[in-house]
């Protein structure tokens, strides 16, 4: 397992999983190279140089974790898995991975690459690095859309890692978009309720888990990617602010947001297809120390409408902490969860084998009203519940229990003003909090017939098989 993102580039280059794009313009190219590559279920990473305007050296990774051959890869996996196999091994491993963390805690070391370049006050220019205008209606350059924010509590001192939207203003001013209810809302929230400056970091290019696992609703990031890694992250205490940054980082801003300083952030290009949210005052950071590796890449990873390069890793990992979940609150034969590409990921789908009245209706409020997953389950609309024989993974099964399983006035129940968010295109404006509501569909055969529903057509695995071996290859069955 490589160290640092140059070790991962060159494990990428060996598998065939890499691509190097030359001459592409930091003003829409990236952008629109990266999701028609994201879009595709195995496109390569992409690794751009030679951006206009940029010395050859200032690259920018897009995709780098877009195919499951490089999610199986990060994670320690086996390749060649289809994703209903991912996800199991992943609700294996999940806890297994939680219990080690404390073993792994971030190792702090003195020096390390991100040190190579240090920059304060007068010589910080954020623009030496080619962030891109990723998405034609966006209201500027987005630096950070592949990184990792770090922040801290102020009371008792938890460090967390979170990927929220960072956005260029000026030389040495950047936005951040950090949704009401994430872990580093909440921080910089708690220091300016104490009448604090909060100090905040931003790690822009690193080992892609860190990234990746930034984005996923885990605690204790950094002892979380060292326990999948079996080896600690090695981290420099940050000299202005005092946050733990990775050693071995591409780009780190260092800085503050003030209490009541805003300043007009978006719209930007959401993963759910719109620019929902217009542009509005968001929370600033104020850079004063820039760190940079020579030749530094900067990771980006825009956001599109389904299925983009961000799509298949939540998929996943969101599938997998909500079967868990759902497990450890104690509910009895679930059988499958799936937080479904197909909706945008604001739709998840559960089989149970049912075993008592309410089972599916019980399901369906836990997964409504859970916080976990990532950001899709936080803004989901739609909860199918569906029996046992229906793969929850396939659109078309789930759509087939849907039709012919309930009846509209009996199956579907509505919570209002639940968790939402400004991405919602869904919410009109000006809103005053963004709330929606939550449709829990019971898909599943009704409990009280069960034994008298009607018998579906089905063909026998024998009878299957004997007419595939006298007709099947002439008819391709
Ligand atoms: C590519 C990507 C971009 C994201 N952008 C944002 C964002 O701009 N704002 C936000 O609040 N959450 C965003 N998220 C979701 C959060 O990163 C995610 O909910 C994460 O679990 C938050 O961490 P926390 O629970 O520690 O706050 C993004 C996730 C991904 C994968």
């Amino acid at each position: 397992m490589a160290d640092d993102l140059r070790g991962w580039l060159a494990q990428m280059d060996e598998m065939g999983e890499l691509r190097v794009v030359e001459g592409a313009d930091w003003n829409l190219d990236i952008g629109a190279i990266s999701m028609l590559n994201g879009g595709k279920a195995n496109g390569p990473a992409l690794l751009f140089d030679n951006i206009r305007g940029y010395p050859q050296g200032y690259r920018i990774l897009t995709c780098a974790v877009s195919a499951s051959s490089r999610i199986a890869h990060l994670l320690g996996l086996p390749q060649g898995l289809s994703d209903l196999e991912l996800v199991g091994l992943l609700r294996r491993r999940l806890p297994k991975w939680r219990a080690d963390a404390p073993k792994f805690s971030p190792r702090e070391v003195q020096t390390g690459p991100i040190l190579e370049n240090v920059l304060s006050g007068d010589d910080v220019d954020l623009f030496e690095f080619p962030a891109p205008n990723w998405h034609e209606a966006d209201g500027g350059r987005y630096i950070g859309t592949g990184h990792a924010v770090i922040t801290m509590d102020p009371d008792g001192g938890q460090v967390n890692l979170g990927q929220y939207r960072v956005m260029l203003h000026d030389k040495n001013t950047v936005g951040l978009f950090a949704r009401p209810g994430t872990h580093g809302r909440m921080h910089v929230e708690r220091w300016h309720a104490q009448g604090r400056v909060c100090p905040v970091a931003v790690s822009l290019g690193h080992y892609p888990l860190i990234t990746k696992i930034a984005g996923t609703s885990v605690d204790d990031e950094y002892s979380f990617i060292g326990a999948i890694r079996e080896k600690p992250v090695d981290v420099i205490r940050e000299e202005i602010t005092g946050l733990p940054i990775p050693a071995s980082s591409e780009i780190v801003l260092a800085g503050w947001i003030h209490p009541g300083e805003r300043r007009l952030e978006g719209p930007f290009g959401e993963w759910l297809g719109y620019y929902a949210a217009e542009a509005a005052p968001a929370p600033v950071i104020r850079v004063e120390r820039v760190y940079h590796r020579n030749d530094p890449v900067l990771i980006g990873a825009p956001p599109a409408r389904n299925p983009s390069e961000n799509t298949h890793w939540r998929v996943l990992m969101a599938s997998a902490i909500l079967h868990n979940w759902l497990e450890e609150s104690g509910v009895p034969d679930v059988r499958g969860v799936w937080e479904s590409d197909a909706g945008g990921r604001t739709m998840i789908i559960v089989s149970v084998k049912q075993r008592y009245a309410g089972h599916a209706k019980q399901v369906g409020l836990l997964i409504a009203g859970c916080r976990h997953g990532d950001s899709g389950s936080n803004m989901t609309k739609y909860v199918i519940v569906v029996d046992d024989d229906i793969d929850p993974t396939n659109v078309q099964d789930v759509m087939w229990a849907l039709c012919t399983r309930t009846d509209p006035a009996q199956d579907i129940d509505i919570v209002r003003r639940t968790w939402s968010s400004s991405l919602d295109p869904m919410i009109p404006r000006p809103a005053k909090g963004f709330f929606n509501s939550r449709a829990i569909i019971d898909a599943c055969k009704p409990f009280e017939w069960l034994d008298r529903f009607p018998k579906e057509i089905a063909i026998r695995p024998e009878l299957a098989a004997q007419v595939r071996g006298k007709w099947g290859d002439g008819l391709g069955l």
